[in-house]
């Protein structure tokens, strides 16, 4: 029998469930500070929702596979489909914007690497129906809201923004057809991962020429939006991206916001604005990203409506927060735990613990009956507070002692007396 977890995939010890529940708070409580609401879907889905004809890797990733009455499935590997699925199918119920989050596992038969696993959990936070850039200024401060809550500032962390109608605009400045803008920047999206050759080679099997991929390379090492700008003698293309850093640099974010016109984000379906956050040094993954999606409601049949999200993934923020020593140190914890003696005294040590209970105490018993010293380094290990000692003694005047863990003092006191004790 294997007992190691499925290659790619993670057991979550009580240690690890405390960080993993606290990260969740964090996600949890800054969506709700922007208001939006937590929504949920089942991880098995259809599999035609994922597949796409621009090639997205995503769609060679699939965990899919046949039920037993013949329908294709896949565990989701992202849930902003899902999200489109939900809206669509009751389209007419909603008020728009919709501002909707969840947090959602997430299943993609990657090649692993630092940061990336077959198994994550993802933050998924969009507005539906807002076709103007606050809804962009909104995504990103929630995104930062979070990293300082967190403790990660500008020194730790920066915000990588680009508009994939500026890729357009130097796509068709290099007279590449319009047909096969999406295939390149799915292309362009995986840069990073490949060689310079490799990357070549794969243009050119696109279709690029030489003198294409050449120009392509020089558009892409621009750093500067101005200077783009003016390379391609074009502004439409960049005003929606100038009025998302206006309104970022005036609600006070400009210090973590960098232009990158490398940034392409790898799913298809993104229409406009796309962003990503990296770690400053940019060793480690994209911490999350995201972006404007226009055309996805249309794709799946629905009416168009305007999108923008993102999704945050727990991997690489885990490692980050790691490696800034910026995890809380997580303790377990009880209110009580009752120590009994012997196994007589199993009855009296319920008894007790569904009255405390019942007065909305947290309770653990121990029923090892081991040595006292034992016991009470159990209940230190359990991040307990107060210990009830069932001593024969005292039990027979229906007393027990309550040992406080803190400052160890040990008191004797009536069982009827208990609750107003605490
Ligand atoms: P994505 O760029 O594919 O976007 O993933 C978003 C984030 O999920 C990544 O930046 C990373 O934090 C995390 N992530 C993705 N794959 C893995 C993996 N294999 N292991 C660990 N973490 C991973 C989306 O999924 C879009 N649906 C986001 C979105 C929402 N766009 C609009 N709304």
């Amino acid at each position: 029998m294997e007992l190691k977890s499925v290659k790619g995939t993670r057991d979550f010890f009580p240690t690890q469930m405390r960080l993993r529940n606290w990260l969740f708070e964090q996600w949890r409580e800054t969506a709700q500070q922007f208001g939006f609401e937590e929504y949920d879907a089942c991880v098995l889905e259809h599999e035609e929702l994922y597949l796409r004809k621009a090639g997205d890797e995503i769609s060679q990733q699939l965990y899919n596979f046949t039920d037993k009455g013949g329908r294709r499935l896949s565990l989701r590997p992202e849930m902003t489909p899902s999200l489109a699925r939900m809206i669509l199918q009751n389209q007419k119920a909603f008020s728009f914007p919709i501002k909707w989050f969840s947090i959602a596992q997430c299943f993609r038969y990657e090649r692993m690497t630092k940061g990336r696993k077959r198994e994550h959990f993802q933050w998924n936070v969009d507005i539906v129906g807002q076709s103007k850039e606050v809804a962009e200024a909104e995504m990103i401060a929630m995104i930062l809201t979070f990293c300082s809550r967190v403790n990660l500032t500008s020194k730790h962390i920066q915000v990588f923004l680009n508009d994939r109608r500026i890729v357009n605009r130097i796509l068709s400045t290099l007279q590449i057809p319009e047909a096969s803008h999406l295939e390149i920047m799915v292309l362009m999206d995986k840069r990073d991962k490949l060689s310079q050759d490799l990357f070549e080679k794969m243009l050119y099997e696109a279709g690029l020429s030489d003198w294409q991929i050449r120009e392509l390379q020089s558009y892409l090492s621009v750093s500067s939006l101005e200077k783009l700008s003016k390379l391609l003698a074009d502004e439409t293309s960049f005003s929606s991206l100038r009025k998302v850093f206006e309104f970022l640099n005036a609600s006070g974010w400009g210090e973590y916001l960098q232009f990158d016109v490398s940034v392409i984000r790898g799913l298809s379906y993104y229409t406009g604005t796309v962003f990503e956050v990296h770690d400053i040094s940019k060793t480690q993954r994209a911490i999350c990203g995201g972006g404007r999606y226009d055309s996805l409601f249309s794709a799946y049949g629905g009416e168009s409506i305007p999108a923008v999200g993102f999704g945050f993934g727990d991997v690489v923020i885990m490692d980050l927060l790691t490696d800034h020593q910026l995890l809380p140190s997580l303790k377990s914890y009880c209110e009580y735990m009752i120590v009994p003696f012997s196994a007589e005294q199993t009855a009296v040590a319920l008894q007790i613990s569904s009255m405390l209970r019942k007065a909305g105490a947290s309770v653990t018993c121990n029923f090892g009956f081991r040595k006292i010293k034992k016991s009470l380094q159990q209940a230190n290990e359990a991040g307990v507070e107060k210990v009830i000692l069932l001593f024969p003694e005292e039990l027979s005047k229906r007393q027990v002692v309550v040992r406080d863990m803190v400052t160890r003092e040990q008191n004797p006191i009536a069982i009827d007396e208990l609750i107003p004790s605490f």
